[in-house]
């Protein structure tokens, strides 16, 4: 099938690993079938993979343009319904069997992600699931070129610590947008510490994890204050953000 898209929902089209994962996912999920919510819709691939197994799926994306794609891309599959509305506003009334959610990013931090299963959860039916199942987020200590925030597109960047698992979302449970943790490193290389390195994967079912893809949460490289580190310095940073505020309401410092 050929997609009418956005240059940007092109390029997600483009992550055939992005596609295959979420796919999958969807088809282990395929024998509670009756309504399917696709959060985020985007161009519609995903509700074009749900009407494989689904009889109804209601499909809801924010942006205009993205949705009048969606709609012309769907427009022959009589039981999916595009809607353009934000998912944050919108009356569910149904309760689904399946609620896919695609607004991912790392950590949660920059989409809505949270906020709109929050909202939409209460409307899953009690043996229903949600695609992804959850993330893992994970950290590192990092010295990069480009000392200032932005997502890891393969700039030089040399890593000097383990990476340790800094926290683990399921989405069934009711989650608090607001994180704090303290994160505690130790350095395995000598040289200037200058920022973190954070990294989602995404566990879209039990048996499906997805790493960094092009597409679906590349790495962010969060900057620090510069510090010259030996191997086996403990390093303790206060790392915060709001998930679903933006990468602006990420805050560190050391302890
Ligand atoms: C990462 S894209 C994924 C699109 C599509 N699900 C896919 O997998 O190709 C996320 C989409 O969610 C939409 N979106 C973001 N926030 C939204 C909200 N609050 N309500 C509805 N749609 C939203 C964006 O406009 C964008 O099209």
């Amino acid at each position: 099938m050929k997609f009418k898209t956005t240059p940007y929902h092109s390029d997600l089209l483009k992550d055939s690993d992005r596609l295959a994962v979420f796919y999958e996912a969807i088809k282990e999920y395929s024998s509670n079938n009756q309504l399917a919510y696709d959060l985020g819709c985007g161009s519609g691939v995903l509700s074009y993979f749900l009407s494989d197994y689904f009889e109804e799926i209601i499909s809801l994306e924010i942006n205009k343009k993205t949705y009048e794609c969606a709609k012309e891309n769907l427009k022959d599959f009589n039981k999916i319904k595009v809607i353009n509305t934000d998912v944050l506003n919108y009356e569910f009334r149904k309760k689904a069997d399946l609620i896919v959610c695609e607004m991912l990013d790392t950590a949660l931090i920059d989409e809505e992600e949270i906020p709109a299963l929050n909202r939409a959860k209460e409307f899953l039916k009690p043996d229903g699931e949600i695609i992804p199942k959850g993330v893992i987020n994970a950290v590192e200590l990092v010295n990069f070129e480009r000392h200032y925030l932005h997502w890891d597109e393969g700039a030089r960047h040399e890593i000097m610590s383990d990476q340790i698992i800094y926290d683990e979302i399921n989405f069934k449970d009711e989650i608090n947008p607001e994180f704090k943790t303290v994160l505690k490193l130790k350095a395995t290389k000598e040289g200037l510490l200058n920022g973190l390195k954070i990294t989602t994967f995404t566990k879209l079912t039990d048996n499906i994890i997805a790493g960094p893809l092009p597409m679906l949460n590349p790495s962010l490289l969060i900057p620090l204050n510069e510090r010259q580190v030996k191997v086996n310095d403990f390093i303790q940073v206060e790392l915060k953000y709001i998930m679903g505020n933006g990468i602006e309401s990420i805050e560190t410092k050391y302890l």
